[in-house]
């Protein structure tokens, strides 16, 4: 998807080990830049390893702390607008980070969300998980979002049943 709309400029919250960051890095234009957010030092560390030996750390810029506290400072350096966001993080803030991507980004930027089907718990009103009940807060403003069209696509796989949601920024 990221190669498909030529993106230049790539946020991802949630690195990990940076396998989602190396395949999103591959796909970047080849004057592209990627931010990707990751709030466990360790996990940071490994990323860090596997962007370099991947040969991208001249384009991934990883930050690391809490997506939160770091968005405040990328919105100061003027960091965007990003062509390209995956939302893979904490998912009780998936809301918050498309809510801020949806800010820094331009008309024909796609904004993915993973996660959001939760084994069919996202269609139960009544669930006390947090993770679900954001996945349904982020529905409910897709849907209310006149600058977006959007979809949530489901998957069945290895990792059972799941989905993502992918909103294009209305050009
Ligand atoms: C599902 S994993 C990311 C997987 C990765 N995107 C991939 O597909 O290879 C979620 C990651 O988000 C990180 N995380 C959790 N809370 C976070 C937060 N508040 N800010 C940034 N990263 C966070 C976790 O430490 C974990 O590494």
């Amino acid at each position: 998807m990221a190669r498909s709309i030529e993106a230049r400029a790539i946020l991802e919250f949630g690195t990990l080990g940076a396998y989602s960051t190396i395949w999103l890095g591959r796909a970047l234009a080849s004057d592209g830049r990627l931010v990707t957010l990751e709030a466990n030092p360790a996990y940071a560390e490994v990323a860090r390893e596997n962007v370099s030996r991947a040969g991208l750390a001249d384009v991934v810029d990883l930050r690391v702390g809490a997506a939160l506290d770091l968005l405040p400072a990328l919105h100061a350096e003027g960091v965007g607008a990003f062509d390209f966001t995956f939302i893979d993080a904490d998912k009780e803030n998936s809301p918050a980070y498309f809510a801020w991507a949806l800010e820094h980004s331009r008309p024909g930027s796609l904004i993915v969300a993973d996660n959001v089907v939760r084994e069919g718990t996202l269609a139960d009103a009544g669930s006390d998980d947090p993770k679900v009940q954001a996945q349904r807060q982020l529905h409910e403003m897709v849907a209310a979002e006149d600058r977006v069209r959007a979809t949530t696509i489901q998957t069945v796989g290895g990792k059972g049943y799941d989905g993502f949601t992918i909103a294009l920024v209305d050009p």
